[in-house]
This record gives C-alpha cells, sequence and structure tokens, in this order.
C-alpha cells in the first residue's frame, strides 16, 4: 500500500482524493532542483495548510530529512502548519489601540470561541491573528475580519460584528 493511503487515518484532511493532487503535483517537479518551496506552497493551496503528517511525506517523496522541510515552512510566515478558518480576523495590537482597550477585545474573542492567538475554532469558522499597527489609529482600537476594518470596537460590540460572518 502506499504510504498516501495511510495518512486520511492520522489526518482527515489528507484524504485519496487531497494526496492524488498532492502525488500529481509533486511528479510535475520531478527532480528540479530547489524545488521545496514551490512544492510546500501548492501543498498549502491544496490543503489548505501544511500539516505535519504531509511534511513528513514531501520529505519522504524529494528523499530529504523531514526535519528540512520542518525548517522551512517554520522560517516563512506565509506557511500555516494549523488549518485556516473561512474568515481570518487580524486584532491590532499597536500602541493606540492597546490603550483603548483591545485587550478585553482579544479577551472576549478567545473566550467566546475557543481559540489562542494564531490558532482557528473547531469548525473553522474563524482565525485569530496578532498584528502589529494597522496604520487606522484613529479609529482605534481595530480588527479587520478578511478585507473589512472595524474601528471602535470593544468588548460588548465584538460578538455582534463577527456573528456577520459565518
Ligand atoms: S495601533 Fe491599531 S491601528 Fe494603529
Amino acid at each position: 500500500m502506499h504510504y498516501a493511503e495511510n495518512l486520511e487515518a492520522v489526518n482527515p484532511d489528507l484524504n485519496p482524493e487531497i494526496m492524488e493532487r498532492v502525488d500529481e503535483m509533486i511528479h510535475r517537479y520531478a527532480d528540479k532542483p530547489g524545488s521545496l518551496i514551490p512544492i510546500l506552497e501548492e501543498c498549502q493551496e491544496i490543503v489548505g495548510y501544511v500539516p505535519v503528517e504531509l511534511q513528513e511525506y514531501v520529505a519522504r517523496e524529494l528523499n530529504i530529512p523531514g526535519s528540512t522541510v520542518y525548517g522551512v515552512v517554520t522560517f516563512y510566515s506565509f506557511f500555516s502548519m494549523v488549518p485556516k478558518g473561512r474568515h481570518t480576523i487580524k486584532v491590532c495590537m499597536g500602541t493606540a489601540c492597546y490603550v483603548r482597550g483591545i485587550g478585553e477585545v482579544l479577551n472576549r474573542i478567545c473566550s467566546e470561541f475557543k481559540m489562542d492567538v494564531g490558532g482557528t475554532t473547531k469548525d473553522r469558522r474563524f482565525s485569530l491573528e496578532a498584528v502589529r499597527c494597522l496604520g487606522a489609529c484613529g479609529l482605534a482600537p481595530v480588527i479587520v475580519v478578511n478585507d473589512d476594518i472595524h474601528g471602535d470596537v470593544s468588548a460588548g460590540k465584538i460578538m455582534d460584528i463577527l456573528g456577520g460572518y459565518e
């Protein structure tokens, strides 16, 4: 049995259809040197993130150490090792937002959705990121959901705002 066929048992996101696409893609690169990063980029496009099991698979296919693949995935912030939600919440942790109470907003989001910064809700509705000044300090405190800027947010208002994103 090909190793790819076992992956679904350890990670349901790596089902046979997905792994077939991954295989085709890896074979397209064949033995081209310097192909690790593009392969990982395509893995992230196909699967949505690059879980450890997939890193090990790529390492095995390319005949390189798993630690090399892990090193690349963790070095570039573009790569994610956790699944992304349908909506990304960016919480501004810049000074203006901080002094105007973004901390309370962040705590509310974390406790309501039981996720931490860098995490994703179990139902993959939201991912949460903390970012530096978004350049909209006049609206502080600020969050961005996908491409929508929400200013003057508060712990009281945040659930209503996020309710608009299913
Ligand atoms: S500090 Fe939050 S937008 Fe500038």
